[in-house]
């Protein structure tokens, strides 16, 4: 179910807003008017995207998303000191590389010093990038050590000082937003810091803010708290939450928007290895059922253009490395998932990527929604817990 390369609204059938129905839901559901996600000047339209997912949300990535259905997707995240020494390298020259398909596309920008954080934005504001996108949410032990990403959330006046210097630095026309925790721990302390550097961020300009509902300290451990967001959004009012957590079907997309009442949701381990999610979103949000899981010729066919998007931004053999975790991530779509997910493990290059796709996906048959359970326990315990956040 590839989708065409412009996913309008109304390619998609998607009723929103005053838009008019392009198809009719037959019978009228609480979601029949979504409404349509702006950020400052940007609009984005479909409020389900694609989070930022670090060692994942890399070009082909987003292309991917978005040739699927996602309204807006979000770069791995950087840090501030690796983009003001980038050069343009062969090896990393990917990071800054943006596609005319893939807007509007969200940097992210991570780091430990305000001066350094508005630096690493005029990067990110040079490379085209639609919106800066500000992470005080990252768990990593290493990152924490270092000042960076969560460890914001212990501190406030610092946090608002990033805040404010990347504002003054990007320019107006350009969204500035923030990705936050709902804290550092489950401590009123920290909920106290929480609702200052909101209020503070929105004070110093932010056109919004995704919120996921765990504490730094819980990383993947534990549901994310959508009563949290839900609060969170009362609290604001008509300024932009996104959230994020727990985000695995699409009809948690959709259950997340109705029950907190947040404005838009960022979908994030369930969107490795199924972009399908935003067009399923898109069809529930319209009335219609949830369509069926890709067949395996359809997923082949995307098997296929991943890696040839992967190849051309990587060269043969980064890109069958890189291949391998979507592969076993896309194998969650496959009715023999082991065996599948298994035989991406020994790929190194495209012949290999090629005649594993044969032998597995030749034959058109169903395939199947991922289980949930799947991406639940990714994160927890499998080294992605270690993933900026
Ligand atoms: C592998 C991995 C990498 C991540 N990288 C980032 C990142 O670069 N920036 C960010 O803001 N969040 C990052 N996150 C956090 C996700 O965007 C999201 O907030 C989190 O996974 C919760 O959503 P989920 O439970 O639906 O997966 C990452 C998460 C994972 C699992």
């Amino acid at each position: 179910m590839t989708l065409p390369t412009s996913t309008s609204d109304s390619d998609l059938g998607l009723v929103h807003g005053s838009a008019t129905a392009v198809e009719a839901p037959a019978t009228p559901t609480p979601f029949d008017r979504l409404p349509h996600l702006t950020l400052g000047k940007v609009s984005i339209g479909f409020p389900v995207v694609q989070a930022a997912l670090s060692g994942y949300s890399d070009g082909p990535m987003r292309i991917v998303a978005r040739r699927h259905g996602a309204s807006y997707s979000l770069c791995e995240v950087m840090l501030d000191q690796f983009l003001i020494t980038l050069k343009d390298r062969k090896r990393t020259s990917h990071f800054l590389h943006l596609t005319d398909e893939e807007h509007p596309v969200g940097g992210q920008l991570m780091g430990a010093e305000p001066e350094q954080f508005a630096l690493g934005a005029r990067k990110l504001v040079e490379a085209g990038f639609d919106v800066i996108d500000i992470n005080f949410g990252c768990p990593v032990r290493k990152v924490l050590g270092r000042c960076r990403g969560g460890f914001h959330l212990s501190q406030p006046k610092v946090a608002l000082e990033i805040v404010r210097r990347t504002r003054d630095t990007v320019p107006a026309e350009i969204p500035v937003t923030v990705k936050m925790r709902r804290g550092i721990d489950d401590s009123a302390e920290s909920r106290d810091k929480f609702f200052e550097i909101l209020d503070g961020a929105f004070d110093a300009g932010v056109a919004g803010i995704t919120v996921h509902g765990r504490t730094v300290e819980q990383r993947y451990v534990g549901p994310s708290r959508w009563e949290f967001l839900t609060e969170v959004k009362r609290h604001v009012g008509s300024k932009r939450i996104l959230g994020s957590g727990d985000l695995f079907t699409a009809a948690d997309c959709l259950e997340m928007l109705r029950r907190t009442g947040i404005d838009g949701v960022t979908v994030a381990r369930g969107a490795i290895g199924n972009p399908w999610i935003f067009a399923q979103a898109r069809a529930l949000a319209a009335g219609r059922p949830l369509p069926e899981p890709p067949t395996l010729h359809v997923q082949r066919e995307l098997l296929r253009e991943h890696f040839r998007l992967a190849e051309g931004t990587y060269g043969e053999r980064r890109a069958a490395v890189l291949m391998r975790k979507f592969g076993i991530k896309y194998a969650a779509l496959h009715p023999e998932y082991e065996t599948v997910r298994a035989a991406y493990g020994s790929v190194l290059g495209r012949d290999d990527w090629n005649r594993l796709l044969d032998l597995h996906y030749g034959e058109d048959r169903p395939g199947v929604h991922p289980d949930p359970h799947r991406h639940r326990s990714a994160g927890e315990g499998s080294g992605e817990g270690e993933s900026c956040d």
